[in-house]
């Protein structure tokens, strides 16, 4: 099996003495592939996004952490084309539904040298795979990084089987108008040509293809098959002496208070602005909460090539000052927001949360929310938004719904799960868990692996 993906499982940094030393990324992608592929013989590929990947790629196919890693050293001006213009700012807000119709990219003539990147990019991975895949292999192509791989594959090497699969929604067909119509089909036409796309849910593979009827490209085989958690490396990381440090530290900060918590990357489509608009109308609306719950925000930046991250980065921190400026008192801050993406504190966090908030306007899974309800010991409330693609798997497991754009709901969930008595938050929690935890990373692979026609 070859795995490829744009961010690698590992990042590497060179030391003091020069060594250098691999640390496991960060991100959706890679803690819930990671699991699945430490100690087999699949090599993974992925692009060098730093000096130290930059170095390792010069190595070949590298061990670490139980992974063979093989990292791609795609020239930095074509790969920042091809990640922030093309993926991030195109693909990503086509995919999330994220452009507003006046504010539509005006697509210069920039446009053309952006996608050759994209085509650039995918070529280098496309070499990469014929060259590493042993006779008959299965190659599995993850996410809008890495549409173009097929067509490129195929034609080299027919003996490979290749499956496509989505880590994000699928952009509706009027979206995708974002692109010139040539991209567009050449998007299409290069997912098209894997034996099978695979997605988190069924409502993403409809729309994929719902955008290959609408652009006359004839859909390849689909199937829905979320990704799973994996119960075992969970637990193993919340049994770790950091967390169970974090943990002690984060009982200690709040002690007697109630924690609602959320785990995010700081991205436009994971909606924090609205979720801490709810918790201030909460305060403003419940004064009976005031003092005596916490926001307890663990978020981290990312793409920060990208305009529109820094600007909501900054609109983020803006707010949660304002409203604890608004509502703070001596002995309480109403929200602790921590933006240094620690992971053990974030499991720690997962753990001990009275209430688990995850409400993004559009999003793949959102591993977090089972991961969440995986970890969490405390009987904690999950209010989730019908937009996540989890919501497939939780929604009737006893989360509670919110509407993603309804700042007033979103409040009332958050009263309704503080207030939740006890039987019933046990009840639901022992539901959301068996729900997070029935299919193995195990049964994600298989799926994979069997995707497509015999
Ligand atoms: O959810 C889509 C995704 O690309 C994941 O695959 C990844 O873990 C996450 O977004 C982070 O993205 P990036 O690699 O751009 O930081």
């Amino acid at each position: 099996m070859v795995l490829l993906s744009n961010r690698g499982p590992i990042s590497f940094t060179e030391g003091t003495d020069g060594t250098l030393e691999g640390r496991r990324g960060a991100g959706g992608l890679v803690s819930g592939l990671a699991p699945l592929v430490a100690g087999t013989d699949a090599v993974w590929i992925a692009a060098a996004l730093s000096d130290g990947d930059r170095r390792a790629a010069a190595g070949g196919v590298v061990e670490a952490d139980d992974l063979k890693v093989q990292l791609l050293d795609i020239e930095p001006a074509t790969f920042s084309l091809a990640y922030d213009d093309v993926c991030n700012s195109l693909l990503w807000f086509a995919h999330h539904g994220l452009f507003d119709a006046p504010r539509r990219p005006a697509l210069g003539r920039g446009f053309d040298t952006a996608w050759q990147a994209y085509r650039d990019v995918n070529r280098a991975f496309a070499r990469a795979a014929v060259t590493a895949a042993p006779e008959d292999a299965v190659v599995l192509v993850q996410d809008y990084h890495l549409c173009l791989v097929a067509p490129l594959v195929r034609a080299a090497r027919p003996d490979l089987r290749l499956v496509h699969f989505s880590h994000t929604p699928f952009a509706l067909p009027e979206w995708l108008l974002a692109l010139p119509d040539a991209a567009a089909v050449e998007l299409l036409e290069g997912l098209a040509a894997n034996h099978a796309c695979t997605f988190h849910t069924e409502r993403w593979a409809r729309d994929f293809t719902a955008c290959c009827a609408s652009y006359g490209v004839e859909a390849p085989p689909t199937a829905a098959t979320p990704l799973p958690v994996d119960v075992a490396d969970l637990e193993r990381a919340a049994s770790s002496p950091a967390c169970e440090s974090a943990g002690a530290e984060l009982e200690r900060t709040f002690a007697g208070r109630r924690m609602v918590v959320r785990v995010d990357r700081i991205e436009l489509s994971k909606n924090l602005l609205r979720g801490f608009a709810a918790f201030d109308l909460l305060l403003a609306e419940r004064p009976e909460w005031r003092e005596q719950v916490t926001f307890v925000a663990l978020v981290y930046p990312s793409r920060e090539g990208v305009d529109e991250y820094v600007e909501y980065r900054a609109d983020v921190a803006a707010l949660v000052a304002e409203i604890n400026a608004r509502w703070g008192t001596p002995d309480w801050t109403p929200i602790h927001y921590d933006d240094g993406d620690d992971f053990p504190r974030s499991v720690a966090a997962l753990q001990r949360a009275d209430v688990l908030l995850v409400n993004p306007v559009r999003d793949g899974l959102n591993l977090v929310a089972k991961e969440g309800v995986a970890l969490n010991t405390a009987d904690g409330v999950l209010v989730l938004s019908t937009e996540a693609g989890a919501w497939a798997e939780l929604g009737d497991a006893g989360a509670l719904r919110v509407n993603p754009f309804d700042v007033v709901g979103t409040a009332d969930a958050l009263h309704a799960a503080l207030s939740m008595p006890a039987a019933e938050r046990a009840a639901r929690a022992a539901t959301l868990r068996a729900a997070a935890t029935a299919r193995t990373p195990q049964d994600w692979l298989e799926e994979q692996l069997a995707a497509g026609p015999d």
